[in-house]
């Protein structure tokens, strides 16, 4: 989603916001811009469409040596990508940039316009830098003109704007859209997303929901929406720039992908203990009596992270016998007129912390009194600040758009909470030994997998990448990673891919079956496999284009059959998952795709 970046210090700020959104590059974006200022208040205005290399080119020859300035990557929302949308909005003496949507815009526009404000963008934060102007010709400080503008709008914004009446301040603001603040010594650093401050300074603040920060060379002061002064709290940035270079990898993804088995071993370290069989999760925050009451656990999120909801769903009603499990889609969700039980927890599960439709559900179920705990990657996210306790899944920083590393660590947090209720309800502890033995054991079985299957994936990548459509299909725990598989070779490889549980074959999709399809089809050696294996049957009797990922040593008539050596059983689909992961990531490189930022995506989709 849009990105924002801003300057004020002593050092040239366009090559700073420039760097800056080249690290917000991976979020996703259409087009970008930057507006600096001098100290006699003259400004430089660039903006392009398209990367941010062009913004760069235009840049070198409009360099400025100005130290004051904010930049912005947008992906379109309210009108299409050109350089007229793109931001920063300049409108009288307001230079902004705004993340989110402002609901009211079309009101805000007719009212300005009956007083001779002339739009030149079909954007709703034009409106909101004409506001603030408007607004500033009657008030004595540009934070009184935000402030008021601030309570006229209606929708969510993080905001970053400058006024040539004042060239010693940036004014920032945020509601629903998240905004950091980077401190050093006479200067300050503004962005959405941490990775765009890493190298400058590890002192931060986090702007929450209804606060402004005026910044200067002096700091930051916080308000209110009352112009009331708030406290700030500074944190200490735990991001280096190792975690946001690729490191010889060709993408991202790749690089993703490979660290799984150390990302994983991240989320489980400290948390399960083999030689005890059990797991300890301090972020929970909730006694063993509250654990032995829970009945209902609701997993909510968007995506990869919904799929992980999912698979972790069917792993925990195997050792339990007294908890429902239900995942739920969050932008559905948030509209329903669901039905929570007594005795239910909900897990919000979220990479970035601040997907808007999985926030939406966090803020309904917490109206409704229900107890919600986080299970998130980024720290200091939206999500895990207003959740009531959770697990950080600790995976790093995740850059790619398509969520390979996440997932994995999502499925394993979401298990090991399921393990601990198991625990507190007194399971056996012989019931938990195997998840708990296969949860220690799943990182080097990840290794494995990428070390033994990458160059035969490669392979069949490169013959299969010239099809146009891709049925996923599993049984039982494999029909999760269908979905997860379907989704990465869909938003990276650009093909249409289904994902179906095995047995819903016959009820329709079997009929898509033809020369323009392949199949990817997870085959688990175990107490489903004949079932499973006549589901293959029934798609080879229809010439069906199918690669096998299976971990048997039986005999499979398939087009390719992917054996995999593992010491798993249960856990197995997690590591099919990896093959897929790397399945997909090679068709898109073989179709010469956009793999770490595919178009028309967004890393975080921060409005609905
Ligand atoms: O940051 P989140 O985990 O809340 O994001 C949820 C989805 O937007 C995300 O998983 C998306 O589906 C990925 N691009 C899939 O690879």
């Amino acid at each position: 989603m849009c990105g924002i970046v801003g300057y004020i210090g002593h050092k040239e700020a366009q090559q700073i916001l420039i760097g800056g959104l080249k690290r917000l590059e991976y979020r996703g974006y259409d087009s970008a811009g930057v507006a600096t200022m001098d100290k006699n208040a003259k400004t430089t205005l660039l903006r392009s469409k398209g990367k941010v290399t062009e913004l760069e080119a235009r840049a070198q020859t409009h360099k400025t040596k100005d130290t004051v300035g904010i930049g912005h990557t947008r992906w379109a929302t309210h009108g299409e990508p050109s350089k007229r949308n793109a931001h920063p909005h300049h409108v009288g003496d307001i230079y902004l940039v705004h993340n989110g949507i402002i609901e009211n815009y079309q009101d805000l526009k007719h009212m300005l316009a009956k007083h001779d404000y002339i739009f030149k963008s079909d954007t709703d934060s034009e409106v909101l830098a004409a506001l603030i102007d408007y607004l500033n010709k009657d008030t004595s400080t540009l934070l009184e003109a935000v402030t008021g503008a601030l309570k006229m709008v209606v929708g969510a914004y993080g905001i970053a704007l400058f006024s040539v009446k004042d060239p010693n301040e940036i004014i920032i603001a945020r509601k629903g859209s998240p905004l950091i603040v980077g401190i050093a010594e006479g200067e300050v650093f503004i962005a959405s997303d941490a990775s765009a401050l890493v190298g400058h300074t590890d002192r931060v603040i986090y702007l929450h929901d209804s606060e402004i920060g005026v910044c200067s060379r002096e700091g930051i002061q916080l308000y209110d929406l009352d112009a009331q002064v708030v406290d700030a709290e500074v944190e200490k940035l735990e991001l280096d720039l190792q975690a946001i270079q690729k490191e010889g990898f060709d993408h991202f993804l790749l690089k993703e992908i490979y660290e799984q088995p150390a990302s994983l071993r991240s989320t489980l370290s400290g948390r399960i203990n083999v030689k005890t069989n059990s797991v300890k999760l301090g972020g929970v925050n909730m006694s063993d009596d509250e654990l032995r009451d829970i009945r209902n656990i609701m997993i909510v999120g968007c995506g990869t992270a919904y799929y992980a909801g999912m698979m972790a769903g069917y792993f925990i009603e195997q050792f339990t016998d007294d908890i429902t499990i239900r995942s739920e889609v969050a932008s559905e969700l948030r509209y329903r007129s669901f039905h929570v039980p007594d005795n239910t927890v909900a897990l919000i599960v979220s990479q970035s912390g601040e997907t808007a439709d999985t926030l939406a559900c966090l803020q309904e179920l917490k109206r409704r009194g229900v107890k919600c705990l986080g299970i998130v990657n980024a720290v200091g996210s939206t999500i895990a600040r207003e959740v009531d306790g959770g697990v950080y899944v600790h995976v790093g920083a995740e850059i790619s758009v398509a969520s390979t590393k996440a997932f994995t660590s999502q499925v394993a947090a979401i298990t090991m909470f399921g393990l601990m209720v198991a625990q507190a309800k007194g399971a056996s502890v012989k019931a938990l030994n195997t998840y708990v033995k296969e949860l220690y054991l799943l990182p080097g079985e990840i290794e494995a997998v990428l070390e033994n299957t990458s160059t035969e994936i490669k392979k069949i990548a490169k013959e299969y990448a010239r099809f146009e459509h891709a049925l996923y299909v599993g049984r039982d725990t494999q029909f999760p990673i269908a979905l997860e598989g379907a989704l990465k070779l869909k938003e990276v490889g650009y093909i249409q891919a289904e994902g179906y549980a095995a047995g819903e074959l016959k009820h329709g999709p079997i009929a898509l079956i033809d020369d323009r399809f392949f199949e990817v089809y997870f085959l688990q050696d175990n107490w489903l496999y004949e079932k499973s294996q006549s589901n293959l049957i029934e798609m080879n009797a229809r010439g069906a284009h199918a690669v096998v990922i299976t971990n048997t040593d039986k005999r499979i008539s398939a087009e390719k059959v992917v054996r995999i050596k593992t010491k798993l059983e249960i856990l197995t689909p997690m590591v099919f998952n990896v093959v897929s992961q790397l399945l997909a990531y090679y068709i898109a490189v073989a179709r010469g795709n956009d793999v770490d930022q595919p178009r028309n995506l967004a890393k975080s989709v921060t409005v609905e």
